[in-house]
């Protein structure tokens, strides 16, 4: 029941342009699963840890034999993981040293807008932007006079102010300039930020070495290692790219905290994965190969916002671009020795496949962890409370992605919500699209007029709208007074404009 350019386009599983490495593709289980450097902070006083990122090319080694350049926060790819125990301010400065302009966005985070990463807050290149660097959406959306006008020049550092007054929760950041984040992220800006408590540290779950987070994103590659992007230099359109790339752009690499196929040795005991899909539109199906004896080999115990009220037990788990699980593994399920496959259902050929986790044969290892009954208090957000109920239609229109029926326009909000109140906003889509809500968590209500699926759990940020369906969530706006955004986070339907704003007043 697709319409017609779903069907035209359906590539590896999904619409999208699927590209093909041209360097060669490295062997799977090979490398060893990275674990991004966790940043240390330049200085902390009583309240506040302050931290500063360079953004700038970096060579990473992810293909054998060959270098990738790579835009970066801070030489990593992923960027480097921030830690902050909740009710501690980060103040983060970034400096753009990268030849065109940035945007950093705290995904997740409970954040004041002057630094929650309006989309055109530039950060402007220490030296100018240079000719030849405006790859990306943003030529063929129309927004090349802008991209123009960026480049007159700005600051060349911005600091952003995060409160961080919320509950645990696996955030990231990521870059969010318009029409180019698609883009940048690809080019490696992305990182983890992770929000610890008390609360959280009191429960018996894994930690240290085995709370691990990863981030699930693909890539394709030219011959010389190089990320491969559609590129547009010059406002044309390089040869042998389709329109296909407005569904979506797809690698046929998939990396682990940027290493290609990787293995983790993983004792017989508990580990905590925090599962980012950092994706720019690849949707994946995730599950073990082999089920231990019993199934339900994935424990989720987190979602977007933070530990479940209580823990649910899945054999796959679906996941959108940008969404976070929480989950645990005991290996201690499986047989010494065992070679444990994290496989995408939803993929074809490399693309089935995530990473793997080769079980230790010490069949004694000390663990003692474990997965409380009860996690976490979650006050369901109540309908009746509600004081409004907004719409909004994610769909293709005139050869753009609109929301209500028009692209994203800086500065004209589709809502104003009223510090305090709760509303209920209902998302309809034509295909996939994990929309996407800045400032606050919500949670979700239906699906179609039927309860919230598997996947739906907790405290969201993001929630995968799938074609032709209604999704309806509740949100409390609570914090700061300014204007957000709302966009779907399918990253090259953002930028070719399913993005709006709303306010908070
Ligand atoms: Cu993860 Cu507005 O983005
Ligand atoms: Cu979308």
């Amino acid at each position: 029941a697709g319409t017609p350019f779903l069907r035209e386009l359906f590539a590896d599983g999904q619409p999208g342009l699927l590209l093909t490495s041209r360097a060669p593709v490295p062997a799977a289980f090979r490398a060893e699963l990275p674990i991004p450097p966790v940043l240390a902070p330049v200085h902390t006083d009583t309240t506040t840890d302050f931290y500063e990122i360079v953004q700038r090319p970096g060579k990473l080694g992810i293909l054998p034999g060959l270098s990738t350049e790579a835009w970066t926060y801070h030489g990593s790819f992923p960027g480097p993981t921030l830690k902050t125990p909740a009710g501690r301010k980060a103040v983060v400065k970034h400096t753009n040293q990268l030849p065109h302009p940035t945007v950093v966005h705290l995904h997740g985070g409970h954040t004041p807008a002057e630094s929650d990463g309006y989309p055109t807050d530039l950060i402007h290149p220490v030296g100018g932007e240079q000719q030849g660097s405006l790859t990306g959406m943003a030529a063929m959306s129309g927004m090349a006079g802008m991209a123009k006008l960026d480049s007159g020049g700005g600051q060349t550092s911005r600091t952003y102010t995060y409160p961080l007054d919320q509950r645990a929760a696996t955030l990231w950041y990521h870059d969010h300039r318009m029409g180019f984040t698609a883009a940048n992220v690809w080019q490696g800006l992305a990182g983890f930020h992770l929000v610890t408590d008390d609360e959280e540290a009191a429960l018996p779950l894994p930690q240290g070495k085995r709370d691990i987070p990863l981030m699930i994103c693909d890539r394709s590659f030219g011959a010389d290692g190089s990320f491969t992007y559609p590129a547009l230099a010059g406002g044309q359109q390089l040869p042998g790219v389709s329109a296909a790339y407005m569904d979506g752009v797809l690698g046929d690499v998939i990396l682990v905290n940027g290493a290609p196929w990787p293995v983790l040795r993983a004792d017989r005991a508990r580990y905590r994965f925090r599962i980012l899909n950092g994706s720019n539109a690849r949707q994946y199906s995730l599950a073990l190969d082999p089920q231990p004896p019993g199934g339900g080999a994935l424990v989720q115990i987190g979602s977007d916002g933070g530990l479940l009220a209580s823990p649910r037990t899945h054999d796959s788990i679906d996941v959108a671009p940008a969404e976070r699980f929480d989950v645990v593994i005991d290996f201690a399920r499986y047989a010494p020795g065992t070679r444990v496959r994290l496989v995408n259902k939803l993929g074809t050929g490399g693309t089935a496949e995530v990473m793997c986790f080769d079980v230790g044969t010490d069949g004694r290892v000390a663990d003692d962890s474990h997965v409380p009954a009860k996690l976490s208090e979650i006050a369901p957000l109540d309908r009746a409370s509600a004081t409004t109920t907004r719409d909004f239609l994610f769909q293709k229109s005139s050869g753009a992605w609109t929301i209500n029926g028009a692209p994203y326009t800086p500065g004209r909000d589709l809502a104003r919500a009223r510090l305090g109140t709760t509303e209920v906003w209902r998302f309809t889509s034509d295909v996939h699209h994990p929309v996407h809500l800045h400032l606050n968590h919500f949670q979700v209500l239906s699906r179609n007029g039927r309860p919230p699926g598997p996947y739906d759990a907790g405290w969201k940020d993001t929630v995968d709208v799938r074609p032709s369906e209604a999704v309806e969530v509740a949100v409390k706006f609570t914090g700061y007074a300014g204007r957000y955004m709302l966009h779907c986070h399918n990253l090259e339907h953002e930028d070719m404009a399913m993005m709006a704003d709303f306010s908070t007043e």
